[in-house]
C-alpha cells in the first residue's frame, strides 16, 4: 500500500484567500489540489510553492455540476484531503429584485451546492484518516445583516449553520470543521462590486485586514474546537455587538 500524502484542496486558490491557503497549507502539506477557473493563475502560484509542495491545478467552474464533477474526480485521483477548504466565492451589491436571478443561482450552486457536495465526498475517507480539517469560508456579514448583499450573507449563514451543526454531528470523529468569517479584507472580491458602486470609503479602517493575517488566524484556531472563527479584534467586537442588540431586540 502507497504511503498517505498528506493532501489538502483549497477551492478559489487563483487568488486573495484561497492563494493565500495554498501558501501557508504548504509547509503542512505534501500534495494541494488547487481549483479555481484562470488556470495561469493557478500555475503562477504551483510555480512559486514548487519547492515546498507538490500542486496539481484544476481548472474549474465549481457553480457548475461539471466543474464539481470534475474537483470531485481529483479527489479520487489525488486525494483523500486531509484538509478541505471550501473558500471559492463572490459577492455582487445591489437589491435583490433588481440583480438577475441567474446570479442569485449562481452564489447559491457555488457557496453552498460545491461546499456540500465536496464536504459528502470527503468526510468518509477523512473518517477512515481519523481526522481532517474542514474551513467553509463564509462571512462577516451574516452578524451583520443588511440590505444590498442579501442573497450572499444568507449563502454565508447557511455556511455558519451547516459547519456548526456538521461539527456535532462530526464529534469525536478527529475531523474538525471551521466557519471562517472575514470581516473586509484586500483581495480582488471587491473589484466587480466597484464597478457596481461600492464604497471603499464608508468602510472603517480598522475593519480592513490583510489575507495573510486572516488565513494565521484560521489556520492558528485549529484544534482549538472554534467552529466561527472571526479574524481581527475589532471585526469579532462588531460581530458581537451586531449579535447582543439582535438578542436585544427579540
Ligand atoms: N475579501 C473580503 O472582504 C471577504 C470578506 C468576507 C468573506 N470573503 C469570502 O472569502 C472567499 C474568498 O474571496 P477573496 O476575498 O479571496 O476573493 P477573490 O480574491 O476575488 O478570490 C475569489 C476566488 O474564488 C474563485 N472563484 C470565483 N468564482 C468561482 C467559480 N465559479 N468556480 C471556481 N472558482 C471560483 C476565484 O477564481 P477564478 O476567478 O480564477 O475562478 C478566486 O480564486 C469568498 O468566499 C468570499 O465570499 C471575502
Amino acid at each position: 500500500m502507497s504511503e498517505h500524502k498528506v493532501t489538502a484542496l483549497v477551492t478559489g486558490a487563483s487568488a486573495g484567500l484561497g492563494a493565500e491557503f495554498c501558501r501557508q497549507l504548504a509547509p503542512l502539506c505534501d500534495v494541494i489540489i488547487g481549483v479555481a477557473r484562470r488556470r495561469e493563475k493557478l500555475e503562477v502560484l504551483a510555480s512559486e510553492l514548487a519547492g515546498s509542495v507538490e500542486m496539481h491545478c484544476l481548472e474549474a467552474d465549481l457553480s457548475a455540476v461539471e466543474g464539481v464533477a470534475a474537483t470531485l474526480e481529483a479527489i479520487r485521483q489525488k486525494g483523500p484531503v486531509d484538509y478541505l477548504i471550501n473558500n471559492a466565492g463572490f459577492g455582487t451589491v445591489g437589491h435583490f429584485d433588481q440583480l438577475p436571478i441567474n446570479g442569485h443561482r449562481e452564489m447559491l450552486n457555488l457557496h453552498i451546492d460545491a461546499c456540500i457536495t465536496l464536504c459528502r465526498a470527503a468526510i468518509p475517507f477523512m473518517r477512515e484518516l481519523g481526522g481532517g480539517q474542514i474551513i467553509n469560508v463564509s462571512s462577516l456579514g451574516v452578524f451583520v445583516p443588511g440590505g444590498g448583499m442579501a442573497v450572499y450573507g444568507a449563502t454565508k449563514a447557511f455556511l455558519n449553520y451547516y459547519s456548526q451543526a456538521l461539527q456535532a454531528e462530526l464529534a469525536g470523529s478527529g475531523i474538525e470543521v471551521q466557519a471562517l468569517c472575514p470581516g473586509f479584507t484586500h483581495t480582488e472580491f471587491h473589484n466587480s462590486m466597484l464597478v457596481d458602486g461600492f464604497d471603499h470609503t464608508q468602510i472603517p479602517d480598522q475593519m480592513w485586514m490583510n489575507a495573510e493575517a486572516v488565513v494565521a488566524a484560521s489556520l492558528a484556531a485549529m484544534g482549538n474546537g472554534q467552529v466561527l472563527v472571526v479574524p481581527g479584534e475589532y471585526n469579532l467586537g462588531v460581530a458581537k455587538t451586531s449579535l447582543q442588540k439582535q438578542v436585544d431586540d427579540l
